[in-house]
């Protein structure tokens, strides 16, 4: 109860001994150009610790609630998220998986060492029909990552004939007597991935060859177009960025990727996901806002190559990578989700949104039980993440136009000096702008004035938050409630502005109607 009136206390902007500080923010609501593609709302699902195996599939014959072997309670909260798209089978699995163990009577799929993570057994249960079924239940796009590393051009190429094609063929043939008559529609296509690492170890030069003959055989069959995602740099590696853009030609590709984790420390010693210091939390919200600057050199390479952006950037793994949670296997990666994470979230999703005139798609890692998962799982019960809240919470800008817009905010955190106030807005298709505002400071309430060049007569709309009595705070099995979503009356609307306080920490997203 105590802890209850506390919190009602912070989101109403009463916070005891807290300081007001200023910001000011400006909308251009008429000088919006680019959509914020609904697909940098995307997620990854590897096989990868309880991310697939007792994460999402439990198989149909659970008494866990299930549809085909997924838990329905999982596929009621993607849903209310609108999940545009979903990654598969890796990461680094992808680029030791054989597609056809997969498919065929499960009894009869190879059981195999995940030699990647954790050398746990792999059954194959869950293949290339589960994963396009579950996407059609979901109703979102598959992205499928083939094998460059272990894998041969061939298997790469009758994958796609396999999934797409829907004439007579080897493949298709095998799919039909499989169980599936038509052809799915599969769009996004990874030729590799962190071929760089684990998927090959290669040099970027080497691997835009193998990129240029992987792509040729991946063909468009019917209406079927894919999507070609190059395998780009490990985070700042802008060498590799440049040798992709240079050696293979634009027509060849759609998408590069880029894969950056926010990982505190080091990557030997991350640091707790749950017992952090207010220096550590300021340390890993710098380190998260880094995306800023890395976007913007990345991009300035390939605007170098590709003025017109043809080629799109694709941040398909990013997210906060912290210490294994104590007694877990440490090859599963998985970790507790605190309200750090979700001022991480907005923090960098209001960079994507800056960023959308490159940006096509951005996929969290991972989806359920893995790095900074929006959905944990425990036996049969399932708890919503703090990061999951505001991936509700910022649903209003999928394929909204964004809204360029100035901040004035001071610097907090000390010497790990981060901007005090993170901000993004966007018009949706019924002219309602929406404005997603992070106050970083801990300590620290912040006096928001917004003003809405260009926007005429105002109306308040609804508003929401997220925030917690402590940064540490995250949701358990025994409190699966206790960094939720709020509503949010804490603003006004008068003469084109928005005037509202943000508490300490928190994530907030107003909705003011045009007339
Ligand atoms: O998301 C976990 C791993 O991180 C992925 O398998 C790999 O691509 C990256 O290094």
């Amino acid at each position: 109860m105590k802890k209850t009136l506390i919190l009602a206390a912070l989101i109403a902007g009463f916070a005891v001994g807290a300081r007001a500080d200023q910001a000011t923010v400006t909308v251009k609501v008429n000088e919006g150009r680019y959509t914020i593609s609904r697909h940098i709302y995307g997620h990854f699902s590897e096989h990868l610790g309880r991310g697939i195996y007792d994460g999402l599939w439990v198989g149909e014959d659970s008494p866990i609630p299930n549809i085909k072997g997924v838990r329905t309670n999982i596929i009621d909260a993607l849903k209310h998220i609108n999940i545009p798209n979903l990654r598969w089978p890796g990461g680094c699995f992808a680029d030791e998986y054989h597609w056809m163990d997969g498919i065929g009577p499960r009894s009869e799929r190879p059981r195999m060492i995940n030699t990647h993570w954790g050398g746990v057994v792999e059954d194959n249960a869950f293949g290339t029909h589960e994963f396009l079924d579950l996407c059609e239940t979901l109703g979102t796009e598959p992205y499928i990552c083939g094998n460059v590393g272990s894998g041969t051009v061939e298997e790469m190429a009758k994958w796609v004939e396999y999934i797409t094609f829907d004439g007579e063929s080897p493949m298709a043939d095998l799919r039909r007597r499989n169980g599936r008559q038509e052809p799915w529609k599969v769009k996004y296509w990874g030729v590799g991935n962190e071929n760089w690492g684990c998927g090959g170890n290669m040099t970027a030069e080497y691997y835009a060859g193998e990129y240029r003959r992987y792509q040729t055989y991946c063909r468009n069959f019917g209406d079927n177009r894919l999507y070609k995602i190059a395998g780009g740099p490990n985070a700042a590696d802008y060498h590799w960025m440049e040798v992709l853009m240079r050696d293979i030609p634009l027509r060849q590709m759609d998408g590069v990727s880029v894969h950056y984790y926010t990982v505190p420390h080091t990557w030997s010693l991350k640091g707790s996901a749950y017992e952090f210091d207010d220096d550590e939390y300021y340390l890993t919200i710098s380190k998260a806002a880094f995306m800023d600057e890395l976007i913007a050199k990345h991009s300035e390479v390939m605007d170098r190559y590709d003025p017109q952006k043809r080629v799109q950037l694709i941040v398909d793994e990013w997210g906060s990578w912290y210490d294994p949670h104590p007694g877990s296997n440490p090859g599963f990666l998985y970790q507790m989700n605190t309200m750090r994470d979700a001022i991480l979230a907005g923090v960098t999703l209001n960079i994507f949104h800056k960023h959308c005139d490159r940006i096509h798609m951005a996929n969290i890692a991972q989806l359920v039980n893995v790095l900074q998962a929006l959905i944990l799982t425990e036996g049969d019960r399932m708890i919503l993440t703090p990061t999951y809240h505001v991936f509700d919470m910022y649903k209003v800008h999928h394929d909204a136009t964004m809204l360029p817009i100035e901040i004035g905010t001071v610097k907090t955190g000390g010497d790990n000096s981060i901007d005090q106030v993170s901000a993004s807005a966007s018009r949706d298709g019924e002219g309602t702008v929406h404005i997603s505002l992070v106050n970083t400071d801990l300590e620290n309430e912040v006096t928001v004035t917004c003003r809405l060049e260009g926007l005429g007569s105002a109306r308040k709309g609804k508003g929401q938050v997220i925030a917690a009595e402590n940064i540490t705070d995250y949701n358990s099995f025994d409190e699966p409630e206790k960094v939720v979503l709020y509503d949010f009356d804490n603003f006004e609307v008068r003469d084109g502005l928005v005037s509202l306080t943000l508490p300490a920490k928190s994530v907030v997203t107003v909705a003011v109607n045009g007339n």
